[in-house]
């Protein structure tokens, strides 16, 4: 990477792999940013160190092949495939942690999940040295860690969310879809629909909101558990009590093995 001859700005893509509409999305926006002269990297590493769940790493689909020619079609002009041993020596002992946006939401739940990724990128960024880096809002709560992130440990690089991408009746598009079964998967419209309701909602106390997602939830799919429902401050993820600043209502569910993540931004006005 150190040897390769940059031009212009260096747009980063950072993914791991199993490529799909939601990282097309990251990856238009990448080459919108990059414009004729600069570069859209694509980084494809299944990073061990955010997987509190080693089965969920094993299962962890790796599809380099379609990867290579998603690439391809949106004009990506090098992909950074690392492998393990040249990401891990195996004998560090410096790890970067984020302590505050953490505790919450998907933190609360995923030990040590968000050490891992706070780690990777910050070791993505050393290596590829990128002057953008494009994160997706369906992980919303990582874009606003990885935003802290570059700001406290002064990196030079700008980040930018690029919108969710849905398939036509609303489930956020994710990598773990492919493991619903067919039951299980027509029930999931009803996360994006319970966020849509809350969001229109002219409610402004956030657990009559919440009341009104989960029993959307509950009754229209009633395979799922949900993990988390929650309205909390976009920039802090702290829980709130009234919309009264810019918010994120933000959910987790799981069915079956699989846990699926979205969320929506609501407004105070
Ligand atoms: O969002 C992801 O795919 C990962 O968390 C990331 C940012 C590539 C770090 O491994």
């Amino acid at each position: 990477m150190a040897r390769w001859s940059r031009t212009g700005d260096i747009i980063l893509v950072p993914t791991m792999g199993a490529l799909h509409e939601g990282h097309r999305e990251l990856m238009k926006t990448g080459k919108a940013l990059a414009k004729k002269e600069g570069t859209l990297i694509v980084s494809i590493y299944v990073n061990p160190t955010q997987f509190n769940d080693k089965e969920d790493l094993k299962s962890y689909p790796k599809t380099f092949k379609k990867d290579y020619e998603l690439c391809r079609e949106e004009g990506v002009d090098l992909i950074f495939y690392p492998s393990d041993s040249e990401m891990y020596s195996g004998r560090e002992s410096v790890s970067v942690t984020e302590k505050k946006l953490t505790q919450h939401l998907c933190g609360a739940t995923r030990q040590g999940h968000f050490d891992g990724v706070c780690t990777v990128v910050t070791k993505l960024f050393n290596i590829i040295k990128p002057t953008t880096a494009v994160f997706g809002k369906k992980d919303y709560q990582q874009l606003a860690i990885i935003k802290q992130l570059v700001s406290d440990l002064n990196f030079s690089i700008e980040i930018i969310g690029a919108k969710t991408v849905r398939e036509q009746d609303g489930l956020a598009i994710s990598s773990r879809n492919r493991f619903l079964s067919t039951e299980e998967r027509k029930q999931c419209p009803a996360i994006h629909e319970a966020l849509v309701a809350m969001a229109l909602s002219t409610e402004k106390q956030c657990p009559e909101l919440i009341a009104l997602g989960k029993s959307i939830i509950e009754s229209k799919a009633p395979l799922s558990g949900i993990d988390y429902l929650k309205i909390v401050d976009r920039q802090t993820m702290e829980p709130i009590q009234t919309i009264d600043r810019p918010a994120l209502a933000a959910v987790a569910i799981i069915l079956s093995n699989t846990r699926l993540i979205d969320n929506i931004e609501i407004d105070s006005l």
